[in-house]
């Protein structure tokens, strides 16, 4: 058996090319966002600061952390307050608020430690408003990977290494440690991949990839032909079975 790291590595230039469509696409989380003028706002998992951008320009104060040293760069580049940290270990305490993230918190595999670094970021009372995979998201394509795994014989855990609750359990971790929760919701989003699947996989489950070694191009191949019929379009284009979980709590003044 062929075995790799499990770390996902970052390129925010590959990021800009294959997945542009994922901060687009979380402009509807904004706006539950509200972002006001003089606020203090951190981006959790900011990326290339695409967002982070957008929030600023609302006016409000933002910090962007993300654990990619490649996209806190990328976020410097644009003027904007982004640091390096891990979304598992946040070192802020009561000093914003809000804090938001966009498809971000699915990396981030210990719920409880970076539900906990939230609430502590919160000031009483502020507000936690965030959008990523929920139960079901790329269950096809996971799906593929695994069947793919066992064909090629390839580590099947580099497969699926995201965390994408339902809504009661996050509802329940949420309670746990001192929010409110005002709305929580899944939904499944349809989501069109400009450059196909492939450009996904590159982006987002690269270590699976190293770990096929001199078969990768083989095994892209059969992970393609297994997908098609249910991912492809009829114009042909790919469709990836995203689902969302959307959520807004609040910090329990204490
Ligand atoms: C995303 O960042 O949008 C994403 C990452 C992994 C699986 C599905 C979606």
């Amino acid at each position: 058996m062929q075995t790799a790291t499990k770390e996902q590595t970052w390129s925010s230039a590959v990021y800009g090319k294959n997945a542009r469509f994922v901060s687009e696409l979380g402009a509807g989380i904004l706006d539950w966002l509200e972002p006001q003028s003089g606020e203090r706002v951190l981006d959790l998992g900011c990326g290339d600061g695409h967002l982070t951008q957008k929030i600023a320009n609302a006016g409000a104060r933002v910090v962007g952390v993300d654990s990619s040293e490649s996209f806190v760069q990328s976020a410097q580049e644009l003027g904007l307050d982004a640091r390096v940290h891990s979304g598992e270990a946040l070192p802020f305490d009561g000093e914003f608020d809000a804090v938001f993230s966009n498809a971000a918190l699915h990396w981030m595999t210990d719920a409880p430690s970076v539900v906990d670094g939230i609430y502590r970021a919160l000031k009483p009372g502020g507000r936690f408003v965030a959008e990523f995979g929920g139960h079901g998201n790329v269950a096809a394509i996971v799906t593929a990977l695994r069947a793919m795994a066992h064909r090629h014989g390839i580590d099947e855990t580099l497969a699926h290494v995201w965390y994408f609750p339902t809504p009661d359990e996050y509802r329940a971790l949420l309670s746990e440690r001192g929010f409110e929760v005002e709305r929580i919701e899944l939904m499944p989003r349809p989501t069109f991949l400009p450059t196909g699947l492939r450009g996904w996989i590159e982006t987002f489950r690269m270590p699976f990839f190293h770990a096929a070694g001199e078969k990768a191009s083989l095994v892209l191949d059969d992970v393609e032909a297994l997908l098609a019929p249910v991912l492809r379009s009829g114009d042909g284009r790919w469709i990836a079975d995203y689902v969302r979980l959307r959520v807004i709590a609040h910090r329990v003044a204490a």
